[in-house]
């Protein structure tokens, strides 16, 4: 875990100069000194670590007429891994498919309020959700590779669908991916293989190999181990701590351990509402909301 008192500090909202500002305020005009590049330097690693990724504003989602998520407010910061997690039923995997629009495809589901990728409002009418889709990618509780393709096409599937690659790259692409999804050594002498023939855990990192083929902004996952055991479990939690230098990741998990051990903040969510968005240290030990300490001392859920 990365946190630091000074972010989470920056993270409540303290106004940080920029670095133009900054540079704007050193009057001389002349070589900054090795303690103003120090001091340039401290603030724009602490902006890097709170940037959003994806914000969303009055997040409301709905199955018919009933709604599921009642107004979440969240700021996913940039290349940090943030866990989503609160009690069966209440709302995360609704809120992570509102974030690639995959809520939508549900019959009778809809959604209100805004989620903006960067800048960019995911629900603007001139967005192409499937284009959308290529910068959310989403790693689902259940490996599902595709039955009858190779663990090879898995991957290249994803790049052929997007068009992301020519032929002649398409190889090395594929071999990126997998050594990205830690899974390279142990397919590369069986490619051409099916893919049912690989381990659960083995499925999974494939999934998460095809997800990243595609070079998302931003990676989903839907409780990602829960249905591997502990071994694979570790292997998962392993890669998510390394995709974070590359990629922000939301991960829904019901597994508080987890949530600590892989996490830089944790959203904890309680019948459809955002309760309590923090480092993931202080949620856990010092929670601001009393409905957080009761869940996370194992009180209620
Ligand atoms: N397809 C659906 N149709 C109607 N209600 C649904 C559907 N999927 C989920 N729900 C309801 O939405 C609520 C939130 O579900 P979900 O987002 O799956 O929660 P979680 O992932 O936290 O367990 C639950 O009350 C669930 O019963
Ligand atoms: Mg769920």
């Amino acid at each position: 875990m990365s946190v630091s008192g000074s972010e989470s500090a920056l993270w409540r909202g303290r106004s940080v100069p920029s670095f133009r500002e900054t540079a704007a305020s050193n009057t001389r005009g002349v070589v900054p000194t090795r303690d103003e590049i120090a001091v340039e330097l401290a603030v724009a690693r602490a902006r890097t670590a709170v940037v959003p990724a994806l914000t969303t504003y009055d997040l409301r989602a709905y199955y018919g007429s009933t709604e599921i998520l009642h107004g979440v407010n969240l700021a996913f910061p940039y290349r940090q891994v943030t866990a989503i997690i609160g009690p069966s039923g209440c709302g995360k995997s609704t809120l992570l498919r509102c974030l690639n629009r995959m809520h939508e495809l549900t019959p009778g589901a809809s959604v209100k309020g805004r989620v903006l990728l960067g800048n960019q409002d995911i629900y603007a009418p001139d967005v192409d959700p499937v284009a959308l889709r290529r910068k959310i990618g989403m790693v689902f509780q259940r490996p599902n590779p595709f039955p009858t393709m190779s663990i090879f096409d898995n991957v290249a599937a994803a790049l052929r669908w997007h068009r992301v690659v020519r032929r002649h790259e398409l190889a090395d692409r594929v071999e990126q991916a997998l050594r990205m999804a830690a899974l390279w050594d142990e397919v590369k002498d069986r490619l051409h293989e099916n893919a049912l023939g690989l381990s659960g855990g083995q499925q999974q990192r494939l999934c998460i190999a095809r997800a990243l083929a595609i070079e998302p902004e931003i990676l989903l996952m839907d409780e990602p181990a829960s249905a591997l055991d502990p071994i694979s479990t570790g292997h998962i939690e392993e890669l998510i701590v390394q995709l974070r230098s590359r990629y922000t990741v939301l991960i829904v998990t019901h597994n508080m351990q987890q949530a600590a051990r892989i996490s830089d903040y944790t959203a904890f969510m309680l019948m459809g509402e955002l309760i309590e968005f923090s480092p993931t240290a202080t949620l856990f030990t010092n929670p601001s909301d009393s409905r957080t300490e009761a869940y996370v001392t194992g009180r209620f859920g």
